[in-house]
């Protein structure tokens, strides 16, 4: 299958999607969506695939949703055809998601970046929600996503102003897990997400679940889900097998 805005590859058990529209920074249309979302679909379906990644060129990841396509367009149509709506689903995704970010990461391309579970920066990479410039504001998740992560004040003057972050600042916030150098972004992605995909499936995507009910609902409810899913564990064969070969000190083999 090709797609005119992505390149998709599968490694190992890593499906790996290339943002691809350097003409214009790899700006996020309708139609890259679109794709995008097509292509989860399918990663999500696929019992080979244990870990996403998502990345772009090394002089964007994304520079935002496609001013060109947003400019004509005019309220209620946004209202009406749910405008962004389909963007979400990406982040409701179970299977793990690593964003391996180089470059500008800036409007719709940093929410992008901030659906997935977590990114990965080169030291080249410029995080920001300009959209305030374009007379704007974000409307991707990235005003809720951002302020949960980095607080009121940063957020606050990030979004009022317009203004980037480098990626020192991004790591010194909490926005990205970790700063690698640019020419080793993609390896050091690559590893990490195999690592993942190498990892019992069903404990991987039960993090999943428990890590996001940290945003979703109270403290209490997060701890009470977090005990259910640690009791479900013991019913999978992963659970016996990660234990037993601990005991038996050996390398585990998990299945799906
Ligand atoms: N949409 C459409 N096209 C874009 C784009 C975008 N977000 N960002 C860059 N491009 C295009 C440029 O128009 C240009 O195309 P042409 O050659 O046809 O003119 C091409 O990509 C290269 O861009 P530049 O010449 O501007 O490259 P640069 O290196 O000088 O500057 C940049 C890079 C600072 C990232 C600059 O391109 C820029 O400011 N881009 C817009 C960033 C932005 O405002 N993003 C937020 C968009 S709104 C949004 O995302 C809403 C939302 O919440 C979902």
């Amino acid at each position: 299958m090709t797609y005119q805005t992505l390149l998709v590859e599968q490694a190992g058990a890593v499906g790996l999607v290339t943002l691809n529209r350097p003409e214009a920074l790899n700006a996020i249309n309708t139609q890259l969506i679109d794709e995008l979302n097509q292509v989860l679909d399918g990663f999500e379906r696929d019992a080979a695939i244990g870990c996403v990644l998502i990345t772009g060129s090394a002089k964007a990841f994304a520079a935002g949703a496609d001013v060109k396509e947003m400019a004509p367009l005019c309220f209620p149509g946004t209202y009406l055809d749910d405008f962004l709506g389909r963007w979400d689903r990406v982040a409701q995704r179970r299977k793990p998601i690593i964003a391996a970010v180089a470059g500008h990461a800036l409007g719709g391309g940093f929410e992008l970046a901030l659906m997935c579970d977590f990114i990965i920066a080169a030291d080249t990479a410029r995080f920001g929600l300009p959209e305030v410039k374009l007379g704007v504001i974000p409307g991707a998740g990235g005003v809720q996503r951002l302020t949960r992560l980095v607080g009121r004040a940063k957020a606050m003057e990030m979004l009022l102003s317009g203004r980037s972050m480098d990626a020192t600042e991004a790591e010194r916030c909490g926005v990205v897990a970790r700063v690698v150098p640019a020419a080793e972004l993609l390896e050091e992605a690559m590893d990490s997400a195999s690592r993942i995909a190498g990892q019992s499936r069903t404990a991987v995507m039960m993090l999943k679940e428990c890590v996001n009910r940290v945003d979703d609902g109270s403290l209490g409810e997060g701890l009470r889900f977090e005990r259910r899913m640690f009791q479900a564990v013991f019913a999978t064969p992963d659970q016996k097998e990660g234990m037993g070969a601990f005991i038996e000190k050996r390398k585990p083999v998990f299945g799906r």
